[in-house]
């Protein structure tokens, strides 16, 4: 073990922060952290928005289902995946782009998760508190207006920054063996595993909500696979110019 994956294996999400403000210079050292992660064949097809605006930050928060840390927290970011700068450098030489491949979505999409982890991380080596929203994708159409992002462009996820007011338990992961295989894929053991993990997560959740929240792994995610998952994604992405063909 050494610091840094200690650090690692401390993250937790923080919905609470506290009023201390975030210096700039901060913020700006986290995105820069951010891009120097791995980018595949040099795309850098990360666009990081810093949302300041208090009625954009208002909508955002409702948009992505009403989470009220989207508009309190000190920093809002929301993390682009963006093939805009493609297209003006394929201009720059006259040359066609040939867009739309599934590829080049995937590329771009692998680039804003790494980018984003990226800062996550250094955010919380700075004694920050970060947690993701998927949420925004809710609407993702009036984010994207709002956010005048151009064709080639989605929003991916925001991210809330700020100092913790809250200091909730590391969630437990998994075991190692259902993550790790040797060689070949295996589940032969899995469901036993799993059966093994929903014990620990039964018991975080008990913990964590003073009894409340009796619920295992599998069955929250079984729960969670029984429903729609934002079905407009498709069609939304096919008007942004991604995944064609
Ligand atoms: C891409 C992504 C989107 C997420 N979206 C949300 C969100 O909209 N709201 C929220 O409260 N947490 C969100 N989370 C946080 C996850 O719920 C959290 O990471 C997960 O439950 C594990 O908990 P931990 O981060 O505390 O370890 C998101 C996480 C990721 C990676």
């Amino acid at each position: 073990m050494n610091k840094i994956i200690d650090l690692l294996k401390s993250h937790r999400s923080i919905r609470k922060f506290t009023d201390q403000s975030v210096s700039q210079d901060v913020i700006n050292s986290c995105v820069a952290a951010g891009q120097a992660a791995a980018t595949s064949s040099f795309i850098q097809a990360c666009t990081v928005i810093q949302v300041n605006n208090s009625e954009t930050r208002s909508s955002l928060a409702e948009w992505a289902g009403n989470q009220k840390y989207v508009d309190e927290a000190p920093i809002f970011l929301v993390f682009c995946a963006d093939m805009n700068r493609h297209k003006l450098s394929c201009d720059m030489h006259d040359a066609e782009m040939l867009s739309g491949f599934t590829e080049q979505f995937i590329t771009a999409t692998v680039d804003c998760a790494l980018f984003a982890q990226n800062v996550a991380i250094a955010a919380e080596s700075e004694g920050l508190g970060v947690v993701y929203i998927g949420g925004i994708r809710n609407k993702i159409d009036k984010v994207s207006e709002v956010l005048n992002l151009p064709e080639l462009s989605y929003p991916v996820f925001g991210m809330c920054i700020g100092f913790p007011d809250q200091d909730p338990e590391v969630k437990p992961r998994l075991p190692l063996e259902v993550v790790l295989k040797q060689d070949k894929y295996s589940d032969d053991q899995d469901t036993t595993r799993i059966a093994e993990y929903d014990k620990s997560i039964r018991a975080y959740y008990q913990s964590r909500t003073g009894g409340q929240k009796d619920m295992t792994w599998s069955e929250q995610i079984s729960g969670m696979l029984q429903k729609e998952a934002r079905p407009h994604m498709l069609s939304f992405l096919k008007s942004r110019g991604f995944l064609q063909k």
